[in-house]
């Protein structure tokens, strides 16, 4: 009798300890997928370089993350946290976007309403700069060397 129920108390401990084990390695490979937040990015094209200081716009001008990070329409932590690359730079054919395949069945969605990569950040950068009544709207400003 006491042998039995010190067994199930072993038995107990040893499921406790499997979960524990269990959801520290979920939670490791949870937050290894998420990406890190970048300090600047630099965009080269034929327009010529532009620095964005993501630092600087997510903390310093208190603009909250959701300015920018727009989807989901209701975003959650991380899920709307994906580069607008993924979204927003549409296949040459036309087709829609793997990034969209995560949520959205193939003959769900269309993609008439989203801009393509340029316009997306023009639209957003430039918009929000106007808005705001600061920030460069000018060509040369931004598109520096
Ligand atoms: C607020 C900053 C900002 C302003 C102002 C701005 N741009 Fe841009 N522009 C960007 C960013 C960021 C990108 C990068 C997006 C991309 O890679 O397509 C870009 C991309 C471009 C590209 C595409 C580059 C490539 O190789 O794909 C061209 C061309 C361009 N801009 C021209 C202009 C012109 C012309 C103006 C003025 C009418 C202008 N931009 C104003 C930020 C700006
Ligand atoms: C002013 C607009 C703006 C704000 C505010 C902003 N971001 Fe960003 N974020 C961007 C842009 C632009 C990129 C680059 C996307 C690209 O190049 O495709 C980016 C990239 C990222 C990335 C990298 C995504 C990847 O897969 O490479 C993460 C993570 C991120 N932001 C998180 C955040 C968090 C968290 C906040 C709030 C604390 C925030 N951002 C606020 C505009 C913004
Ligand atoms: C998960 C996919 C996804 C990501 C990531 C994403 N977008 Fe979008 N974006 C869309 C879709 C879909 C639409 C069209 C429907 C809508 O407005 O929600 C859109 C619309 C837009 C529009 C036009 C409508 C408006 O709100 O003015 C702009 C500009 C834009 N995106 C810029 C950006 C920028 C800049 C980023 C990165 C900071 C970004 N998007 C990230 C999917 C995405
Ligand atoms: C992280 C999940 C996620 C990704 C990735 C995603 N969406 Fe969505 N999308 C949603 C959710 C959630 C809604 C809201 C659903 C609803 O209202 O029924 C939505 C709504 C929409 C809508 C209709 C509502 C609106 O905002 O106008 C369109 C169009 C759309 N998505 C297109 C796209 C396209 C195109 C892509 C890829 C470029 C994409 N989505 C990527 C989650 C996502
Ligand atoms: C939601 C609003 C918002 C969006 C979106 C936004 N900005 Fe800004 N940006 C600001 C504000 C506010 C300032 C500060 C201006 C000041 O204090 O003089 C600023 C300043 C800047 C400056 C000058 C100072 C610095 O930080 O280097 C540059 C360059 C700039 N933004 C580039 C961009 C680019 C490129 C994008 C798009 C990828 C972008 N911004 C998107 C609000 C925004």
């Amino acid at each position: 009798m006491t042998s039995n129920a010190s067994k199930e108390l072993k038995l107990a401990y040893g499921i406790a300890i499997v979960l524990l084990i269990v959801g520290v390695l979920s939670y490791t490979a949870f937050s290894a997928k998420a990406p890190d937040e970048p300090l600047r990015i630099v965009y080269t094209g034929v327009g010529g370089s532009v620095i964005f200081d993501h630092a600087t716009h997510a903390t310093g001008y208190d603009l909250a993350c959701t300015a920018c990070h727009h989807h989901p329409p209701e975003p959650e932590e991380g899920a709307a946290m994906a580069s607008c690359t993924s979204c927003h730079a549409i296949p040459k054919d036309g087709s829609l976007p793997k990034a969209c395949l995560d949520c959205h069945a193939e003959d769900e969605v269309g993609l008439e309403s989203m801009p393509k990569k340029t316009d997306a950040f023009h639209s957003q950068c430039i918009g929000c700069h106007k808005e705001m009544g600061a920030g460069p709207v000018e060509c040369a400003a931004c598109h520096g060397l």
